[in-house]
């Protein structure tokens, strides 16, 4: 096993070598992830919304990223464990952001944090790598301000919007950055940064030109009936299988069918017999 490390994504953009994230929230998708391989594990605020049940992302919280970061935390070995900032944890002032992203690390036990938004937040990335922590820019459809963009749109549609966004993955990069995801932008803009960065992209409804791709691991796994936007790509759907099982379960239960001999334990030879004794004595006892 060898430990993911950020110089090393910088050697797979160089090589060509795409590189595979997806997010993860908790201790046994943390595991398994580790142990197919997956490069960079996010433990993403998406969190809100594909487990805490939040409409979106906007109410998650400091305290419940961390605890879900160093659940991850216990079970990944090999790839980098990234925390994704909250919305309002790094908006306010950069004495925040430096605190919070501190937290991701020494608290959750992250390798780096993650923050949305281009110019206007370089400030605020180079007070957090000045704390030594490395950033993950992310840009393009930046969930936590989709107010601001009237919705969940794509962005940089207009020549206008992308070259906003190439100076947006400039400026992030130039600051220090260590990779940057593209969130539903077109493939030519995601094209034409990846071309122009020397730091990896990951592209999340942002065509095929990028570095590398992430997605969140409920929507591949088709246990996000609520959500299914056109980049997404359902690579199982464990939805009935899931329910299959808990209706089976049901009908065992009801049946008395489970459990059976094969899930149950078995008292000491004969002392079952002695116990039937003691109780019939306590009974007689009581009825004098
Ligand atoms: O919160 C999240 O999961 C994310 C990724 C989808 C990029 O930001």
């Amino acid at each position: 096993m060898v430990k993911v490390t950020i110089p090393q994504l910088l050697e797979m953009k160089q090589k060509g070598e795409k590189i595979a994230l997806l997010t993860a929230y908790d201790y046994p998708f943390g595991f398994l992830e580790d142990e197919v391989g997956i490069e960079v594990i996010l433990v993403g605020d998406s969190l809100g919304m594909v487990v805490l049940g939040y409409e979106n992302t906007l109410p998650v919280t400091m305290d419940e990223m961390v605890i879900h970061t160093r659940a991850v935390r216990k079970a990944v070995k090999r790839a980098l464990l990234i925390g994704d900032m909250p919305f309002l944890s790094y908006q306010v002032t950069t004495e925040d952001a430096i605190r919070n992203a501190g937290r991701f690390m020494a608290e959750g036990g992250a390798e780096g944090v993650k923050l949305e938004g281009g110019k206007e937040r370089i400030e605020t990335v180079r007070a957090i790598l000045r704390a030594g922590i490395p950033v993950m820019g992310h840009i393009g459809l930046t969930p936590q301000s989709a107010a601001r963009f009237g919705g969940f749109k794509v962005q940089g549609k207009s020549a206008k919007e992308a070259k906003n966004l190439i100076e947006d993955a400039k400026a992030l990069e130039d600051s220090g950055v260590f990779s940057i995801i593209l969130e539903c932008i077109p493939k030519e803009v995601a094209q034409v940064i990846t071309e122009t960065l020397n730091i990896p992209t990951f592209g999340i409804g942002s065509g095929s030109f990028c570095d590398g791709q992430i997605l969140v691991i409920h929507d591949i796994l088709g246990l996000n009936e609520k959500f299914s936007p056109k980049f997404v790509k359902q690579f199982v759907n464990l939805t009935p299988i899931i329910k299959g099982a808990f209706e089976n379960y049901i009908a065992a239960v009801k049946k008395g069918d489970f459990p059976n001999s094969d899930h149950s334990f078995k008292m000491k030879e004969g002392e079952f017999q002695k116990l039937k004794r003691m109780v019939r004595t306590e009974k007689k006892q009581r009825k004098k």
